[in-house]
């Protein structure tokens, strides 16, 4: 039967003596961060060194090596010097329930062994046990293992996805929307509050044009049925008339004002700006269309905001007010009747903030909307995620804002990222994100038809093949370095062969269904059910030392705003555990040795869902 000892109940071989507090260390949510403190106490003592100092030497994912510090990191000289305080450390080193070894390849770097059996014990005790504390938490929960406090008390903002109404979603937007879901849930998980804010493109003369356009081509029944689509056609053919317009004037027809499509457009879009109820009303419905279907999708792709805003959000008076001041304080030039920021000397050009009939334009919004933003949410810090084309734009904004003297100036910060190149579908070169995730869905609902007795074990297959194709264009879109430009490849990504997403869906399938496939194991509840010096082989412990180094991937992932930090983890981990599956093998084992593998899978397969709940990804179960 299974103890039911209270999991406080640490046995006396493994209780931690007590260990001071190092900044950056936090061993009650990464409990390897005090084997990481036991470890730089060493080296601190023996060099004479503050721990303060030691403690971020202490560099850990060294292949074979648990933990190793560079003794140049803190002492000069020839050889033989290096030798003495090597030897020092290697002479006054006594096992402990931390570490059970030390040596030195070269006289240049110490290297420290784990005490593995007390490290397995405390890791596993660790994750289980938070594991435990957050099973009733939402579906989308993560776990407190990886996680800090470090933005308590601290408000984000986040600008992403950011669509324009009646403009397709491309990919760049669709890289902002994955990016920026995940950025929010790194901040969320580090303690911040964050508000997630899709700031949509609504406003500006465009949409005086599509709703000129709308009274000549729109339908009614169209609008409703799919505004998205709707107001998309709607817009090309608005868009086709005028140019026909614009070469028949070129070309030295005459056309009246009254007939130019461009100033009814205008016109409307004036009239928009002036408030005026007929044109707003209009508008205002497409706009609630649109958001109500873009919902839907987003509901897909596991998206969800806080707040719908948009350029049109933006109050009068707070762009008035920053015209007013960029007056004031000089920055401006005139040219052909627009007002202009002259930014010239930063090497940023000359930026429109008024144009000439007086109204708004993109900077205008963006100067006023970072006003409004600061006085509803007091943010500590506002991220804009959007692609790299729109850095001198963001440079303006920050550049104007901070000649302004705005108080908030230094809290923004733009985060960009590269394109993706040759995203089409069949339907054309224009991509809705609607088309994604359908080519996607198809793709891996092929894939999965393939094996009919599976298949037919799949309870939703079609909801199942949707999860995972979404996985599949997430990690795609995450795998590399934001900045760097990819293909995109419906085909590729979908592939279960290599590091694509739906090997790292996979790995969790497998990883739930050692416990489906071992019903007469009984399920371990508490680490202090197992014995741990059966998870001592070289393939646990390499899973092992991986789920210790997910608290420093998160870490990464967040600081450097770097989603990729947690792919690459997760990938590493698949294949760990893929490695592992024919040697640490559950069925057939003695029964206690059964029960340490066994907890040791569910283990790991709590840290991998929370890794892909952290990257949006909804882990499931069968497939
Ligand atoms: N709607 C814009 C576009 O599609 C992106 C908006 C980004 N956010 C901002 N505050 N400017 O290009």
């Amino acid at each position: 039967t299974l103890s039911s000892a209270p999991a406080s109940a640490i046995p006396e071989k493994f209780v931690f003596p007590e260990l001071p507090t190092v900044e950056g260390a936090d061993p009650a949510r990464s409990v390897i961060d005090a084997f990481k403190v036991a470890t730089a106490q060493i080296v601190a003592d023996a060099f004479g060194e503050k721990i303060e100092k030691v403690y971020p030497a202490v560099e850990m994912g060294k292949k074979n090596i648990d933990f190793s510090v560079a003794i140049v990191r803190f002492k000069r000289g020839k050889p033989a010097d290096l030798e003495v305080w090597a030897k020092k450390v290697i002479d006054n080193f006594k096992p402990s329930v931390f570490l059970s070894a030390v040596s030195t390849p070269d006289n240049k770097f110490l290297y420290f062994t784990l005490n593995k059996e007390s490290f397995t014990y405390h890791l596993l005790r660790q994750i289980s046990l938070t594991a435990e504390a957050s099973r009733n938490e939402p579906k989308n929960h993560t776990l407190p293992y990886g996680t800090t406090l470090e933005g308590a008390g601290k408000h984000l903002v986040i600008d992403f996805s950011s669509p324009n109404i009646a403009k397709p979603f491309h990919a760049g937007h669709l890289r902002s929307t994955i990016i920026g879901t995940v950025i929010s849930n790194l901040y969320a998980a580090n303690g911040w509050d964050v508000t997630r804010l899709n700031y949509l493109g609504d406003w500006g003369t465009q949409y005086g044009l599509l709703s000129v356009g709308f009274d000549r081509f729109g339908s009614e029944e169209e609008l409703v049925r799919d505004p998205i689509q709707h107001l998309f056609q709607v817009y090309v053919k608005i868009n086709a008339a005028r140019d026909e317009q614009k070469k028949k004037i070129d070309a030295g027809e005459t056309i009246s004002d009254e007939d130019s499509i461009h100033s009814q457009a205008k016109r409307v879009f004036k009239a928009m700006e002036d408030g005026e109820p007929n044109a707003i009303a209009q508008w205002s419905r497409f706009r609630d269309l649109s958001i109500e279907k873009l919902k839907v999708t987003y509901e897909k792709l596991n998206v969800h905001f806080d707040v719908y805003w948009g350029e049109s959000q933006v109050s009068p008076e707070s762009m008035e007010r920053a015209v007013k001041i960029v007056q004031e304080k000089n920055l401006t030039c005139e040219d052909r009747g627009a007002l202009l920021v002259d930014l010239t000397k930063f090497k940023m050009d000359k930026a429109i903030v008024r144009k000439a009939d007086g109204t708004s334009i993109y900077l205008t919004r963006d100067l006023g909307g970072a006003y409004d933003k600061y006085q509803k949410y007091k943010f500590d810090k506002h991220i804009y995620l959007v692609q790299a084309a729109q850095s001198l734009h963001f440079n303006q904004l920050f550049k104007t804002l901070e000649l302004m003297g705005e108080p908030y100036a230094d809290k923004l910060e733009h985060i960009s990222f590269g394109l993706v190149k040759g995203m089409s579908t069949r339907k054309g070169t224009v991509v809705f994100l609607e088309d994604i995730i359908e080519a996607a869905t198809e793709s891996m609902h092929e894939q999965m038809r393939s094996n009919e007795a599976k298949y037919a074990q799949v309870e939703d297959p079609l909801g199942t093949s949707e999860i995972i194709g979404t996985t599949a264009v997430k990690i795609q879109d995450m795998a590399g370095k934001r900045i760097n430009d990819y293909d995109f490849d419906i085909k590729r990504c979908t592939s279960f062969e290599g590091d694509f997403g739906p090997f790292i869906q996979y790995s969790h399938v497998r990883l739930c269904s050692v416990q489906r496939k071992n019903p007469n194991i009984p399920v371990p509840v508490s680490v202090n059910d197992i014995d741990v010096s059966h998870l001592l082989e070289p393939k646990v412990h390499d899973i092992l030392y991986h789920l210790a180094l997910y608290p420093t991937a998160v870490k990464n992932a967040y600081t450097l705003h770097e989603p990729s930090q947690l792919v690459t983890w997760c990938f590493k981990l698949s294949h760990l555990v893929g490695g592992a599956w024919e040697t640490v093998k559950v069925a057939g084992a003695d029964e206690e040795v059964a029960k340490a593998r066994l907890f040791l899978y569910i283990t790991t397969r709590e840290v991998l869902a929370s890794a892909m709940r952290m990257l949006s990804l909804t882990p499931i179960e069968r497939m």
